[in-house]
Order: C-alpha cells, then sequence, then structure tokens
C-alpha cells in the first residue's frame, strides 16, 4: 500500500538500543563470573577473543550517562547467566548480583527503560560440560536461574526477553561459537533435542514470570527474515514456504501456539530428527504465552528450489547468510538488494514484509530488539566518525516501521544493534554497530575511550522528534 498519509508512532514508543553481556561487558573471568560456552569456544583466527570486548563492565557508569545524553527511552541487554551462577546452578555470586543491580539501578536513575535478555548465546561451560542443552538437567537450571532473576530485578525489570535467537543457535551455532562439539549417534536428532529442551525452557519461564511478577511482560526474541522465492516459480515459493516454516516459524508457532508446525514437523520427521517429547512438555509449552513478540531483523532471505543434492547447501552461512536444506530449498542472492561489506543484503522494503507478516500469524505487540549495519569505521584526524552510512541505513528502516504501523502492526519499541561498539559473534571488533564509538582496535586495546559518532546525533534528534520528519 502506498499510504497518503502516515500515523505517527506511538507516543510511549521505546526508542532503544542493544548489547548482549559477552560482546559488551569483558571482565570475562572477573568477580567470580565462570565460564561460559563462548569463553571456552575456539576464537576466530585474525579476531579478537571476548575477555575485555569494550570493557562495559567497568565503563558502565559512563555507558550509562551516554545511552541519557543518546536520549535512549530503553536499553535492551543481557544478563550473563555465568555471572549470577557461575556453574549455571547451585551457589549463586553475590558480586555478579550487585554489578546487574547497579546497571539497573543507573538506569532507572536515568529513566531508561531496562528490557533484559536472559539468556544471549552464553550458556555455562559448566551445564556444556553435563551436555549442555542435549541434558533436560539443564531445563531446570535455566528455570531457576529466570525465577532468581525475576525475585533479584522484578521489582525495576517489567520487560524480559527469554533467549536471544534461538533458531541462530540451532541453525547456525558453529558460526556463532554455540554448537555443542560433543559427538553423538544422530547429530540432527540431538541438535532438535536440544532445540525441543530450550523451547520448553522459554515455556517454562513464560509460566514462572507471571506467576511472580503480574505485571511484568516476556517474550521470546528470534531473528526472524521475511524469505523471498528466487522466482515465480511455484517450486520456488514451496521452497520460501519451506524455509520460513524452519527459520521462522518453528520458533514462534512454539512460543506463542505451544505447537510445531506441520511443515516444520515433517521435516524434522523425513530427517529422523524429531525429538523426543516427555509426557506433560506439550501441555507447558501450550499454557505458557508470551505478552510480545521481540525479533531481530537484519535482512530478507532469497531461496529457490531444491535440486534434490548435496548443492543445495551452499557455501558455509552464517545468520543472514542462507545454508540450504537438502530436499528442501536451496540459498540464492537476490538480484535487487545491495550487500554490506560483509555480504548481508540490505532491504529495508523487507523489514516492513516481515513486520507485517509476524503480525499477521500472532497478533502480538512486536519490539524489534535488533537492526544495524555492521561496518568498518574510519575515524578522522580530528576525532570524528562520519558514518553516513549507518544513518542512512536506520533511517531507511525506521521509515518502513512507520509504514508498518501505518499499515495497522502493532509496534512498540526499536532497539538497534548496538548501542555501543562492540564485538561481533565471529567477525572481531573492528566489524562496529555502535553509536559510540570505543577506542580500540582488533589486538590493540589502546584506552577503550569513548567517542560519539555522527550517528549519534542524528538518532539524538531523531529520538528527540519520535521518529517524525
Ligand atoms: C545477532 C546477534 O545475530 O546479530 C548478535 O543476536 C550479533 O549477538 C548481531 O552481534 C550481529 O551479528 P554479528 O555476527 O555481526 O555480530
Amino acid at each position: 500500500m502506498l499510504h497518503k498519509k502516515l500515523k505517527d508512532f506511538p507516543k510511549n514508543f521505546f526508542w532503544g538500543a542493544s548489547t548482549s553481556a559477552y560482546q559488551v561487558e569483558g571482565a570475562w573471568d572477573k568477580d567470580g563470573k565462570g565460564p561460559s560456552v563462548i569463553d571456552m569456544a575456539p576464537v576466530v583466527p585474525g579476531t579478537t577473543d571476548f575477555k575485555v570486548t569494550s570493557d562495559h563492565y567497568h565503563h558502565y557508569k559512563q555507558d550509562v550517562a551516554l545511552f541519557a545524553e543518546l536520549g535512549l527511552k530503553a536499553y535492551r541487554f543481557s544478563i550473563a547467566w555465568t555471572r549470577i551462577f557461575p556453574h549455571g546452578t547451585g551457589e549463586i555470586n553475590p558480586l555478579g548480583v550487585a554489578f546487574y543491580n547497579n546497571l539497573i539501578n543507573e538506569l532507572k536513575a536515568h529513566n531508561i527503560e531496562p528490557i533484559v535478555t536472559i539468556y544471549h548465546f552464553d550458556l555455562p561451560y559448566a551445564l556444556q560440560q553435563k551436555g549442555g542443552w542435549s541434558n533436560r538437567d539443564t531445563v531446570d537450571a535455566f528455570a531457576f536461574y529466570c525465577e532468581t532473576l525475576f525475585e533479584l530485578y522484578g521489582d525495576r525489570v517489567k520487560y524480559w526477553l527469554t533467549i536471544n535467537e534461538q533458531n541462530m543457535m540451532i541453525l547456525h551455532g558453529d558460526a556463532i561459537g554455540t554448537k555443542s562439539t560433543v559427538a553423538v549417534e544422530n547429530p540432527e536428532k540431538d541438535l532438535y533435542q536440544q532445540n525441543h529442551h530450550m523451547l520448553l525452557a522459554q515455556a517454562k519461564a513464560m509460566k514462572s514470570c507471571h506467576e511472580i511478577l503480574p505485571h511484568a511482560k516476556i517474550g521470546p526474541a528470534p531473528n526472524i527474515s521475511a524469505i523471498y522465492p528466487a522466482s515465480s516459480k511455484p517450486e520456488d515459493v514451496l521452497a520460501a514456504s519451506n524455509c520460513s516454516a524452519i527459520r521462522n516459524w518453528l520458533y514462534l508457532d512454539m512460543a506463542v501456539y505451544g505447537r510445531y508446525n506441520n511443515i516444520a514437523w515433517s521435516f524434522l520427521e523425513e530427517r529422523n530428527a524429531t525429538p523426543d517429547i516427555a509426557e506433560g512438555d506439550m501441555e507447558i509449552m501450550a499454557s505458557a504465552k508470551p505478552d510480545f513478540i521481540a525479533f531481530n531483523y537484519y535482512s530478507t532471505m532469497t531461496v529457490a528450489a531444491s535440486a534434490g543434492d548435496a548443492s543445495d547447501r551452499g557455501s558455509t552461512g552464517d545468520q543472514q547468510i542462507v545454508v540450504g536444506e537438502v530436499g528442501v530449498f536451496k540459498g540464492a542472492s537476490n538480484p535487487n538488494l545491495s550487500k554490506n561489506a560483509f555480504g548481508w543484503e540490505i532491504d529495508p522494503v523487507g523489514f516492513r514484509n516481515t513486520l507485517r507478516d509476524i503480525y499477521e500469524r500472532y497478533a502480538l505487540p512486536l519490539i524489534i530488539t535488533e537492526n544495524g549495519l555492521g561496518a568498518f569505521d574510519k575515524v578522522e584526524e580530528d576525532g570524528s566518525i562520519n558514518d553516513d552510512y549507518r544513518i542512512d541505513f536506520l533511517q531507511k528502516h525506521i521509515d518502513q516501521i512507520q509504514l508498518a504501523i501505518t499499515d495497522g502492526v502493532d509496534v512498540f519499541g526499536f532497539c538497534p544493534w548496538s548501542a555501543i561498539d562492540l564485538v561481533s559473534t565471529h567477525q572481531g571488533c573492528s566489524k562496529r554497530y555502535g553509536f559510540i564509538h570505543v577506542n580500540r582496535d582488533e589486538f590493540d586495546l589502546k584506552d577503550l575511550k569513548r567517542s560519539k559518532k555522527k550517528s549519534f546525533f542524528w538518532y539524538n534528534a531523531l529520538i528527540a522528534k519520535n521518529g517524525a520528519k
């Protein structure tokens, strides 16, 4: 629809920004923190590790003051499970608890709404050693961790996100460093058993959140991309529907309706990869309800009909680069879109498509918890960083949110990635996303000084006008 008149952004719209604990905090082994799977994973050659990152752990006061100056209404961050429970469960770590108390208090003091991701890729290594998500005990450990967070911080935190990008951990765990390295007889079945356990853990978290904190709101946070067929050939359209069922709806259908969709389930049956479902699991999932859907959007995906052989898989992928499924769909590139420096297609209109698709299917309020442009920023001689490409990217995506709102989609917040520079999942810290620059290089920590990029001033002005032009 070509709207003649656009609707305004809602009055209390959460103009925010996002980070995750392991990518921004550093202090990976400080004050009693235990190791996570990320801390123990091999570092991608040529990129930095996650030991110091942006050292937000020691700079959080300064960073929150900058977020306030930026004008943020909300800040989405994750809690490192291993700061609270260094071994995943058991003894609580008071210094880790104190860090998030301080961070939340600092945000509240600056009138910034904390939006907390409970688990963002950094599973405690102690749990991984006992089988990680393949082991059903991890469900209970997660449920207990969640209850602990609700009790500790629920008096101040109203918005909770269960698991960041569970779909990417399942589909691209090798790229993002979360994949279990334990040898198993049927890796695909094991993977979807992990998936089932995470879905169950999420359902338990949603239920206990509602019991412990009746006024709080909680939702899932997958990575969702509208999937396009490579052509109007019916076989390509079918492939796109397959891909969407497996990549997107499997996760949200479970979160919202507590059911495996038929296409995803028959895909699992074909591969002898259906999870073992214990008595009572489906009842728990059907009775757990999210209050909203959070999702991360970077790009759309384009797929073609399967060739029925190994060529379907293509080369290595990541969160936004399709790996095909033999016999189901094959990745294709979209000739209508340009790509960023890391091969991710740029598709602002696809954002509107994605927002509409999700709202059509679930009719729940939506918040975007990630969207942004990874780029090699340049610091000029005078210290300025003129990231016009980032401004252009974000403005075009914000325009599409407004169009989606005008279409009738209920959107209550936008938290781009990232509030401040941090370390990418697998492409180092030279791939920057932040509004705030952190003075360090891939292997030289320098002074970690914070400075404002051009996008900082642009976003500040946009927030002040509530997105109006
Ligand atoms: C999402 C993750 O997949 O994309 C973030 O939730 C991540 O943790 C972001 O950083 C951008 O991806 P990358 O690989 O460039 O860091």
